[in-house]
């Protein structure tokens, strides 16, 4: 699979020669292996709700890098959610590219958004984390970004709107039933961030720049672009429900990408 998700002029693989010395044991709990076959214009949407049983299920997975930032949260469950997502990830990547998750080795651009530091490796992928629930979205040669979020009652979502978002979303907010609009407050935050982790340059775009649909009524999409027009037909927005209490968007350069969602375990 790997050679498959590498462009034409790959000549060096750090990962490959060491695929003999993986052991499926070794890694365990790893069953996203076989992974699915992911083809051209395909988008495969992972969502995580298991925690490991130990965390040494997951430790030994991570780079020295990881680790060090695992040691930065301070909260216990935050430490633990740290090393289960990275390890999970690790372990989703590498059933993709049928190699070693510990061999590995992301970088990031200079917003902090990660990449697989693979020469010509077509793989593209983002993650979320948000309560008790990780997602993962997993294409071939375009941006990508997802976000998740549990839905919890926030009292000042009118003045987080206000400030955050543009006047047309948050008419569009207002515009639902009461007991509609957090709801409709958290499509568009989780909407907004996926596009910003697609486009990877983070906080550092003006959240009120742009305006994504709301309602239920209409498609996900990106509507209104200040810093360029063009950009409403590059990005597919989408609609994601992974849960119960829980809503999520992802955003996609491009159009006419089809999903296929899986969950794990
Ligand atoms: C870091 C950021 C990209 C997302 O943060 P978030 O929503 O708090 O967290 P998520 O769980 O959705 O995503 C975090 C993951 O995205 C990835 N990521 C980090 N920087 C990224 C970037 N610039 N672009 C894309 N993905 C990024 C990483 O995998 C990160 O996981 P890690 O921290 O465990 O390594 C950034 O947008 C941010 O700080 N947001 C703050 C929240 C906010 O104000 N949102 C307003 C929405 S209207």
């Amino acid at each position: 699979m790997l050679k498959t998700l590498l462009g034409p002029k790959t000549d060096s693989l750090d990962g490959e020669k060491n695929v003999a010395m993986y052991s499926q044991d070794v890694c365990s709990p790893s069953s996203f292996r076989p992974a699915p076959k992911l083809m051209d214009g395909q988008i495969h949407i992972w969502t995580i709700s298991q925690r490991p049983r130990t965390l040494s299920d997951y430790t030994f997975l991570l780079s020295s890098d990881e680790m060090k930032r695992a040691t930065r949260m301070r909260l216990p469950h935050l430490f633990e959610r740290f090393v289960a997502d990275h390890g999970l990830l690790r372990l989703l990547l590498s059933a993709y590219l049928e190699t070693d998750p510990r061999l590995l080795q992301f970088g990031t651009n200079k917003y902090g958004k990660p990449r697989l530091l693979i020469p010509a490796c077509r793989l593209r992928f983002n993650m979320s984390h948000s309560g008790d629930i990780t997602m993962i979205a997993i294409c071939l040669d375009a941006e990508i970004g997802i976000d998740v979020e549990a839905i919890r009652p926030i009292i000042e979502w009118e003045e987080i709107a206000a400030s955050h978002f543009s006047l047309r979303e948050s008419a569009s907010i207002h515009a639902e039933e009461a007991s509609a609009q957090i709801d409709a407050f958290y499509r568009c935050w989780t909407r907004k961030e996926a596009l910003i982790k697609a486009i990877g340059t983070g906080l550092s775009i003006s959240l009120d720049s742009f305006s994504v649909s709301t309602s239920l009524k209409e498609p996900a999409a990106l509507l209104h672009c200040t810093w360029d027009a063009e950009e409403v037909s590059r990005w597919s927005l989408m609609h994601l429900d992974p849960a119960d209490n829980y809503v999520g968007a992802l955003a996609i350069r491009g159009a006419a990408w089809t999903t296929r969602h899986f969950t794990w375990p």
